[in-house]
């Protein structure tokens, strides 16, 4: 099928023959190179050729803030915007956290993960004109190699002044697009999946950025994916010539008020229109010589998943309170937020004997389910209840008999989940759980073969103390939302993914995003026949065991270049 023959189909259409399509199967995988073209491999590092940079001063390492506080940032003083609240904000969201070597390849990992560690997503932000940045307002690239922003257009005050005069005085804009070709070079088809899983971390990371500093981070709607790319840069064919385009994905305000009014902030579409007209910077870098296999079917979901400014108007009035959530308020912790953040890895092996406690693991899903006030991070960053249920594989929690579990992240998914699954499960509370958390035992027993046999025979989803199956109300959402909430789903999963990296951070063990894992034989696990509910990441977390052959060497070597 053709782009143009794809255009003729309903935008949903196209959405669920792509998933359909990339879904691994136990007798073959989605379709993908098979090998990988070393000859081809992307560059990890956009940079706009002759665009100014600003290089960020490193903040100081050693900043006290508790990780917990993260999670209570009321009470966190919003850092005012200078230079170095800004270095910080993308120190914390998507720098460079250490170098690996192993026999004589080096690479670099960052705060954000990534699958494959292939990096699809680029970060943007609008800034007003700063002290040690800027004297105008401007649209920057982030450069993580460097911890600098590339400046790509400045913008006439007045353009900035309308841009942000919605907005409380003092907030910035932030935004994200994905570089396709990257995931596609390794993983083919299915790589659409994971470069919006990745736009999820990638969100979350931001979110806990600024919760750092005391500001908070919301995702705009009413922006369609034209705004991103205007606001960005992105759709400027001249900049652009021979080097990869970049898929834009989405803008957020950031915002320094504490009481911020949630969810009420518009970027109208002619306040951003002007942004085009400003005087740009720099072409972006050719990241592959050549790109070898073309996978149409990512360009016709790209095409069917266009963002024509989808809008939310959604109730949290059903979700429980922190209190019922948690049972009692957590307002104390073990480690810093900056060895959390900056500290965070992706187990590449789990020891298969390290178990956590109950209340260990109820605080870490409590995390995931947002609370009534709407306040609770990072899920006041989203603009609607959550779409993905968990289905868990717990295999070591003290206090829990092994088995398969539910929770509904949104309270008032039970009914459905249960209708949607096996009629014999038992759907019992476990007796320690606060009463706010709404977590299921479905069926008691040992599931670690069956949680590694369907994470794609991935061992880290049986070894670890738990794995899970996020799971969507795919056809209910595209129905609710249309086509382009097909990575909204993506990136709520990312952002699940991410609350767990950092709470097993936190909790002193690891966890993994995993991306691979047999779509059918999932939901068949959870005895589910239809098309309603579609499994969208997995994750496992538990104890890890560190890979002693690997050489880490820091992220910036004081200004040295590699
Ligand atoms: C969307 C996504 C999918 C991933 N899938 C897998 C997977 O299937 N198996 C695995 O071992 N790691 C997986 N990872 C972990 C990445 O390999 C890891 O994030 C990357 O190597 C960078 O390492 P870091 O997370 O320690 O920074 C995934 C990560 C992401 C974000």
């Amino acid at each position: 099928m053709t782009i143009a023959e794809s255009a003729a189909l309903l935008p949903e259409h196209v959405v669920v023959a792509y998933h359909e399509r990339t879904k691994h199967h136990y007798s073959r995988y989605a379709a993908s190179l098979g090998y990988l073209d070393w000859a081809n491999q992307p560059n990890p590092f956009r940079r706009y050729e002759e665009a100014p940079l600003v290089h960020l001063p490193f903040p100081d390492a050693g900043r006290t803030l508790p990780y917990w506080q993260l999670h209570a940032s009321d009470d966190i003083e919003p850092a005012s915007l200078s230079v170095d609240s800004i270095s910080l904000f993308f120190r914390f969201a998507l720098s460079l956290t250490a170098w690996k070597q192993f026999q004589g390849s080096t690479w670099p990992l960052r705060v954000n993960p990534s699958s494959g560690n292939l990096h699809p997503t680029e970060g943007y932000a609008l800034l007003p004109a700063l002290d040690g940045i800027h004297d105008r307002p401007g649209v920057y690239h982030y450069a993580p190699k460097e911890h600098g922003l590339e400046l790509r257009a400045n913008l006439d005050p007045s353009v900035w002044a309308a841009l942000t005069a919605g907005f409380p005085e003092g907030s910035f804009l932030v935004g994200l697009s994905s570089i396709l070709w990257r995931e596609a070079w390794k993983y083919g088809e299915r790589a659409f999946r994971y470069c919006q899983q990745d736009v999820g971390h990638a969100l979350g990371t931001m979110r806990f950025a600024a919760a750092a500093l005391g500001w908070k981070l919301q995702l705009l709607d009413r922006v369609g994916d034209a705004d991103v790319s205007q606001l960005f840069g992105l759709d400027r064919e001249v900049d652009y010539a021979d080097a990869e385009r970049e898929h834009p994905e989405l803008v957020a305000v950031v915002v320094r008020e504490k009481s911020a009014s949630h969810r009420a902030f518009r970027l109208p579409q002619e306040l951003v229109s002007p942004v085009a007209n400003s005087r740009w910077f720099g072409t972006a870098n050719v990241l592959s010589p050549d790109h070898g296999v073309d996978w149409p079917v990512i360009d016709q979901v790209a095409v069917a998943t266009t963002n024509p400014r989808i809008a939310f108007d959604e109730e949290f009035s059903r979700f429980p309170s922190e209190e019922e959530l948690f049972g009692v308020l957590v307002r104390s912790g073990v480690f810093t937020a900056e060895k959390v953040i900056l500290g965070r890895r992706s187990a590449v092996r789990m020891d298969a004997s390290t178990s956590i406690p109950a209340a260990t693991f109820f605080q870490m899903l409590a995390r995931l389910v947002p609370t009534r006030d709407g306040r609770s991070m990072p899920w006041d960053a989203l603009p609607w209840c959550p779409r993905l249920q968990l289905g868990l594989f717990v295999h070591r929690v003290r206090g829990l008999p092994p088995g398969l579990y539910a929770l509904a992240r949104d309270p008032e998914k039970v009914g459905k989940l249960r209708q949607a699954m096996r009629p014999e499960f038992v759907w019992l509370r476990p007796s320690s759980c606060p009463q706010g958390l709404p977590l299921y035992l479905l069926k008691e027993g040992d599931c670690r073969t069956l949680a590694a046999s369907v994470s794609c025979g991935q061992d880290i989803a049986g070894d670890g103390a738990f794995s899970l199956a996020m799971l969507a109300d795919y056809m209910d959402s595209l129905v609710a939302y249309g086509a382009s909430f097909y990575r909204n789903l993506f990136w709520e999963a990312g952002l699940v993914g991410q609350v767990l990296y950092l709470e097993s951070e936190e909790a002193g063990i690891r966890a993994t995003g995993m991306g691979c894992y047999f779509d059918d034989p999932v939901h068949e696990v959870f005895g589910i026949s239809s098309r309603d509910w579609q499994s969208f990441y997995h994750f496992t977390v538990g104890g890890a065991v560190e890979d002693s052959r690997l050489t880490t060497l820091p992220p910036y070597d004081l200004g040295q270049t590699r």
